[in-house]
């Protein structure tokens, strides 16, 4: 009976200290700190899809181009992309290999701009083209260029945003549906992603390359780095995308990611992006004022995406199993598939 009676007087001492040693804890976390510190919240906490608020309006983008297209023709010529080789030939070669463009393919070029790739991609890899810019500038002078290359049956030039693609063509048009450096233009990119969903055709391509938000391994890098990237946006009336972000909508869309890879120049054909210099030394846009205190704050990757041949109401996963199914379910043979 005694030993009961200690235990009960004992019970909410034992629980005080307790609730004392989890309330040190969270003040003052032991070993866990560490791991804190070399993983900052952005990349242990699960993403939810809050995309950064966007600071340009499509409105913007297109005053900015229809001001500076001429300026970005004399340093960049036709292809106006900062991450280039210095033989623009080879950067598009590897588009062309990296998108799968085949003959006859119908493809959307979305933010064309003055039309260096898409009539390469006419040309080189025989592809018929739609191609979009916000800017009227910019369509006019693509349109005397796609007539000078003889490629009227080949590409249809068009202003517009593309962020009503699904207005501006009618659903399941293209086999590839691509955004080279325009991307980040967006000022809702989830609604760009979903546009472009509906254009594709089941088994269509999505493809991006463009520049997003580094993630530095400390919080004193990744302020430098937002800071460069606040000055990118205003400079280019860009609104710099979050991968995460992206990639969360994408796939939330229904987009099923095939690769997320840099982009595999070789060092000795890369340009290293003296171009933007030479734009920012004729134009003072996007000037750095410190050399010594610059952190370069993007990355440069290309995401490729397919729109799954299946209908999503009949089952998320079955892409795993898609060519199983055909075959089983619907006695396809393998080699149609
Ligand atoms: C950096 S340039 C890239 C041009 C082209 N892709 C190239 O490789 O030469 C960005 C392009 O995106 C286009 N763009 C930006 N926002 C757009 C929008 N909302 N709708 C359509 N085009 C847009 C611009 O008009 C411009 O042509």
């Amino acid at each position: 009976m005694k030993k009961l009676i200690r235990i009960v007087w004992a019970f909410p001492f034992v629980a005080l200290v307790a609730a004392f040693a989890l309330a040190l804890r969270r003040v003052w976390p032991f070993g866990k700190q560490q791991v804190k510190d070399a993983f900052p919240n952005d990349r242990v906490e699960p993403y939810v899809g809050k995309l950064p608020d966007a600071l340009h309006t499509s409105e913007d983008v297109k005053n900015f181009y229809n001001r500076y297209t001429d300026k970005f023709v004399q340093v960049y010529g036709k292809v106006i992309q900062a991450f280039r080789t210095t033989d623009i030939t080879k950067l598009l070669d590897y588009q062309i290999e990296s998108m799968g463009l085949a003959a006859s393919a119908t493809v959307l070029d979305a933010g064309c701009g003055v039309g260096g790739p898409a009539i390469y991609f006419a040309q080189k890899a025989g592809v018929q083209i739609s191609a979009l810019t916000i800017s009227d500038v910019q369509a006019v002078q693509m349109q005397e260029a796609v007539e000078q290359a003889g490629l009227t049956h080949a590409i249809q030039v068009q202003t517009g945003d593309y962020h009503y693609l699904d207005q501006i063509y009618p659903p399941e048009t293209f086999d590839t549906v691509f955004f080279l450096e325009s991307f980040g233009h967006a000022h809702h990119p989830a609604k760009v992603l979903a546009g472009a969903w509906k254009v594709l055709k089941p088994g269509g391509i999505l493809y991006i390359k463009d520049l997003f938000r580094k993630i530095a391994p400390t919080a004193v890098l990744q302020e430098k780095i937002d800071l460069e990237i606040t000055k990118i946006n205003a400079a280019y009336r860009y609104n710099i995308s979050d991968l995460y972000g992206i990639l969360h909508h994408a796939r939330k869309i229904g987009f099923v990611v095939m690769n997320l890879k840099t982009v595999d120049i070789p060092l000795q054909d890369f340009e290293n992006l003296t171009i933007s210099n030479d734009f920012q030394e004729l134009t003072g846009v996007g000037k750095i004022d410190n050399w010594a205190e610059y952190v370069f704050p993007v990355d440069f990757f290309e995401l490729k995406c397919y729109k799954p041949l299946h209908n999503l109401d009949k089952g998320l996963d079955r892409y795993f199993l898609q060519n199983l199914f055909h075959i089983q379910v619907n006695n396809r043979n393998p080699n149609e598939l």
